[in-house]
């Protein structure tokens, strides 16, 4: 994009948010979700500061580098003006705000569920120093187990106590259902808000923080176009125990969908039945939808895995059982073998092969690595003594950084990878695998097996090279 166009489109934004509607905004937490947010609302008109702690990604945004991939990111940032303010300081800025948004991780602990220490480390820092006159809505956007919102204000009142304070403010949950890889289209144009609040007070400032993306009043970025059957977004309004269970609610769901079509998969797979004609043939039944039934390796990433533990284990302290979403966690867990298990039917001696790998992202166009199904597949290879050739177009720099010490050989191109392989497994769905050499792969490789854990070439074609292929329920 061309940066005067990007410039000339934040005026115009700012034009549309007059001076009393802009807000001032503290969005603490600077990773996918909190980048993303931050730098939406400033292009939005707000007055926006994106803190955190690491002060190694501090100083690249204020570079205009990103520190994640996302596709039309680096395009915000690198003409973001003096609309977004970066910092390592969040006891600085809190003067003057009129939101803070958590946005912090909340990682799982070992039996599931979420250590909520960072979170808490926030509302400590905010209650310390907030102006009490003037205190600010104080906003959960991380992905917190019921209670949080009550929580975060129990330690801000702490903190005011110790300063000899008490103050009336508001603490409300707004749960965020963006996608890596569609972030900023999905922060934008999203479906629906759901602010959780118990007053008016809050519910009118998220409501105005919004306005822009509610009312759609905003020129569009370049790089992140209006979709032309996009209809304005729901604001659902909630409490904040409902907005909370909203978020794990949707992710449970989505992630059960996926493991319900990975199970039909492998009976789709012993009748001789093409899961994705089945997924076609039922999602088209609105009452099921396309979305999220596609079969694979399975579900990955930074949400649906912890996600689903942390509503399992806050089930459990209710003494509340959620079979369907147990089962969607086992499912899950046993998919990733399946690519195992393949290699094993087509190769019979995986000791001693050499495998390579075709993406290492937990889905195509984010760097997010984390649970991604190929820690556990390449796991799993190496310790049954196979040689592990990896390719990934984003995510690679990202892996090698995570686990420097596995012995594993980092290719730069899928052609790269395949040579001298007995297999390739995809893994990610990455838009470069749709349309590979062939031929020329085939001629490289020591036997011409593909194990397509994305269901994503055409099985004929492939064949036609010589390939034995193997997808997933196919
Ligand atoms: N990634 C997603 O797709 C997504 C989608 C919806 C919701 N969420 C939820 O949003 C939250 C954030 O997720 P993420 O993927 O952006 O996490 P992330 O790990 O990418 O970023 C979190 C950032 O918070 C910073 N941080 C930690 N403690 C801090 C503190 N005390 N002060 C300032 N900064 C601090 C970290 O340095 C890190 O940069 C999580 O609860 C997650 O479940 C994530």
């Amino acid at each position: 994009m061309v940066a005067k166009e990007v410039i000339k489109n934040f005026e115009g934004v700012c034009k549309n948010l007059k001076a009393q509607e802009k807000l001032n905004i503290i969005i603490v937490g600077t990773g996918y979700v909190g980048l993303t947010t931050g730098l939406a609302l400033g292009y939005l008109g707000h007055k926006v500061t994106c803190v955190d702690t690491d002060t190694a990604i501090i100083d690249k945004l204020e570079r205009g580098i990103s520190t994640i991939y996302e596709p039309g990111l680096e395009d915000l940032l690198k003409d973001k003006g003096n609309i977004v303010q970066f910092t390592d300081r969040l006891l600085e800025s809190l003067s003057n705000a009129d939101i803070v948004v958590i946005a912090v991780g909340t990682p799982s602990k070992s039996n599931g569920d979420t250590d909520l220490s960072f979170v808490e480390a926030v509302a400590r820092e905010v209650g310390s120093a907030m102006d009490p006159d003037q205190p600010p809505v104080i906003v959960n956007k991380s992905t917190v187990p019921i209670g949080t919102a009550r929580r975060v204000e129990a330690v801000i009142k702490e903190e005011l106590e110790r300063r000899g304070i008490s103050s009336t403010f508001s603490v409300a949950s707004n749960p965020e259902f963006l996608r890596e890889g569609a972030a900023l289209h999905d922060t934008f144009y999203p479906d629906r808000i759901v602010v959780g609040a118990n007053d008016m007070h809050a519910l009118n400032m998220l409501r105005q923080m919004y306005a822009p993306i509610l009312e759609q009043t905003f020129t569009p970025p370049q790089s992140v176009l209006r979709p032309e059957s996009y209809s304005l977004p729901a604001l659902v309004t909630t409490s904040p125990t409902s907005a909370e269970l909203i978020k794990y609610s949707a992710n449970a769901f989505l992630a059960m969908k996926i493991s319900f079509i990975n199970e039909f998969a492998t009976i789709a797979e012993k009748v001789g039945a093409d899961i994705n004609e089945v997924a076609k043939g039922i999602g088209l039944d609105k009452r099921i939808g396309t979305g999220f039934l596609k079969a694979g390796v399975g579900w990955g990433g930074s949400c649906f895995p912890k996600d689903v533990r942390s509503i399992l284990f806050t089930a459990g302290q209710y003494n509340c059982e959620l079979q369907l979403i147990s089962a969607a966690l086992d499912v899950n867990q046993k998919q990733r073998m399946k690519i195992i298990e393949k290699l094993q039917q087509t190769l019979k001696v995986v000791r001693g092969s050499t495998i390579g790998i075709l993406g290492l992202a937990f889905k195509p166009n984010t760097d997010d690595i984390r649970e991604s199904p190929a820690i556990d597949i390449i796991n799993e290879l190496l310790e049954m003594g196979a040689r592990v050739k990896v390719y990934d177009p984003v995510a690679q720099q990202k892996y090698r950084e995570t686990y420097p010490e596995q012995k594993i050989v980092y290719c730069d191109s899928a052609v790269d990878t395949a040579r001298e392989c007995d297999a390739l497994a995809i893994l990610t769905d990455w838009d470069e695998f749709w349309q590979l050499p062939w031929k020329e792969i085939g001629q490289s490789m020591d036997q011409k097996i593909i194990i397509d854990g994305r269901n994503m070439l055409n099985c004929e074609e492939i064949k036609k090279y010589g390939f034995t292929y193997s997808g997933i329920g196919r």
